[in-house]
């Protein structure tokens, strides 16, 4: 039975709800899909605690689908399209929906322009709002079935929103582990000394990307490296996985590195290329890879799909890593922002 299938004839009332939902960082990436929304390979990601998305929403009846939305107090019709096509989408199995005005209050706690990906935030939080309202207009009260929805709704909206609805590590996608799904994401347990990782994000430039995430998943279609890449990714998740159980950080990072480089690598060899990596990305890389030499320190880069450096390491090595943060790789960025393991979306 389709999770959405108990909510076919639900009446239309008024509701609102708010929810508060993070970013996650991904250690395996989800780079191509195989069909609507369902990932070529499975995909890792670590739950933020800083960067998350508030979002209130209000839902009442009427004639058409209507949407609005408003991003830190300002309308912006643009997103309020991509929602009012995401919930037509979703019309088929969900009748009423052609009869919800639909009014969203959005904000960003991490500061505009920080080159930090805020889909994953901003459609979770409206996934999470839009299933508290499924829940509540037909009383239904499971909340691990409220969560699993949440998710399966976050990814029809964007893939790696699915993983933000749960908090520390969180897989998704058809794996060896038990109930894997391309359908929704899945909390994963580590070794208790790799459970509280930072994420220390060196934002290297904070100019919009002029590649969207939708448009280089496509660009994987005709990718010359496709099937070697979702290959070496599933590998990649199958190595993690054991890595992270284990509590083997220097495993987990070397892998972490390769998928960053792999994916920026997508990009820069696609039919049609591009490069998001800007000469200051590659210079930090340098700097990261000579302290950690030197020192013998567990520290760790990623990449999202930008120009900004994912820091990862133990929160035992926080104090040293962040004076060498501090004092050597300033000049390269134009902010830092100081985040963590976070334990995943909050109702407000
Ligand atoms: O969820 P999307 O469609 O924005 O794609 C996300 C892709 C990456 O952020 C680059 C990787 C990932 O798994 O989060």
């Amino acid at each position: 039975m389709s999770l959405l299938e108990p909510f076919r004839d639900l009446p239309v009332k008024t509701f609102e709800t708010t929810w508060r939902s993070p970013a996650n960082i991904a250690f395996v990436k989800y780079w191509g899909k195989k069909g609507h929304q369902i990932p070529a390979n499975p995909s890792l990601s670590l739950t933020l605690k800083e960067c998350v998305t508030q979002t209130k929403t209000t839902f009442t009846p009427s004639e058409n689908l209507e949407v609005e939305l408003f991003l830190g107090g300002d309308r912006k019709d643009a997103f309020g399209v991509k929602i009012k096509n995401y919930l037509h989408s979703l019309e088929a199995e969900l009748p009423f929906i052609k009869n919800l005005h639909v009014k969203i209050d959005t904000s960003n706690t991490f500061p505009h322009g920080a080159g930090i990906a805020s889909s994953a935030s901003g459609l979770s939080a409206f996934a999470l709002c839009f299933t508290d309202y499924l829940h509540a207009q037909s009383g239904q009260t499971d909340e691990s079935l409220f969560f699993k929805r949440a998710s399966f709704l976050s990814r029809l909206a964007s893939g790696s929103a699915c993983r933000s609805v749960y908090g520390g590590f969180v897989t998704w996608g058809e794996s060896e582990l038990a109930d894997s799904t391309d359908e929704y994401a899945h909390p994963f347990e580590v070794h208790p000394e790799l459970k509280y990782l930072r994420d220390s994000v060196l934002v290297i430039s904070a100019e919009e990307k002029n590649v969207s995430s939708r448009a280089g998943h496509d660009r994987m279609k005709e990718h010359a490296f496709a099937q070697a890449r979702f290959v070496q990714a599933k590998q990649n998740f199958t190595d993690t996985v054991v890595a992270l159980k284990m509590g083997d950080m220097d495993r987990v990072g070397e892998i972490l590195e390769n998928e960053a480089l792999s994916l920026h690598a997508m990009m820069m060899t696609s039919p049609e290329s591009f490069t998001l990596l800007r000469p200051n990305t590659l210079a930090a890389i340098e700097m990261v890879r000579t302290f950690r030499r030197e020192t013998n320190l567990p520290l760790y880069f990623t990449l999202d799909a930008g120009p900004n450096l994912h820091l990862i390491y133990p929160e035992v090595f926080r104090s040293k890593i962040q004076t060498f943060i501090q004092h050597e790789l300033t000049p390269f960025v134009v902010r830092v922002i100081d985040d963590e393991r976070g334990e995943g979306p909050v109702k407000c």
